[in-house]
């Protein structure tokens, strides 16, 4: 039997105490295998974006676990699982391809190396030729494609992206 690329077992997130305590999730269990996407689906408040920065290690489950290739998620794993956020959260002083390529700056990747991912990453994106444009300089569309370009080249394998709507 192949093992869950993504595994959530038995998880509960509480907000807030007593009076003020919102449940956002109730006992969830979830496996995602490895090579499929998944969407959640489900109305405003039903605690999608709160699952997410679950998986993402943003924050730690009020009960049960989640676990990436078998390992318990309690931190960021910015090498397995990239976040692609509801707002693009590009640096306004970087090009597009100095945005993509800043998680690869942080971990010390040779310039020449990390620049030539980003570029390969925009082009994927359908941002070639706009490798240079400030963030001001480009449509929304086109911010929030650099920022999935960016959760691309941040983490090779696991991809959240968080829908704008919602
Ligand atoms: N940091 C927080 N503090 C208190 N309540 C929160 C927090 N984050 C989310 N919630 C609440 O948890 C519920 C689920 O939120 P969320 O996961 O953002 O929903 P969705 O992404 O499905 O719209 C909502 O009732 C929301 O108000
Ligand atoms: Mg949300």
């Amino acid at each position: 039997m192949t093992r869950a690329l993504v595994a959530i077992r038995g998880v509960s997130q509480h907000f807030g105490a007593d009076g003020a305590r919102v449940s956002a999730l109730e006992d969830i269990d979830l496996e995602v295998p490895d090579g499929q996407f998944v969407s959640l689906v489900g109305p405003s408040g039903c605690g999608k974006s709160t699952l997410l920065s679950l998986v993402a290690g943003l924050r730690l489950p009020s009960r049960g676990a989640v676990l990436c290739d078998g390992e318990p998620i309690t931190a960021p794993m910015p090498r397995k699982v990239g976040m692609i956020f509801q707002e693009a959260n590009l640096l306004p002083w970087l090009s597009a391809v100095d945005n993509v390529a800043f998680p690869l700056k942080l971990r010390h990747v040779p310039k020449r190396e990390r620049l030539d991912a980003a570029a390969r990453m925009l082009e994927l994106t359908g941002l070639a030729g706009f490798e240079d444009r400030l963030p001001h300089q480009l449509s929304g569309g086109m911010k929030q494609r650099v920022a999935i370009a960016r959760g691309r080249c941040c983490a090779s394998g696991r991809k959240l992206g968080r829908r704008c709507s919602s």
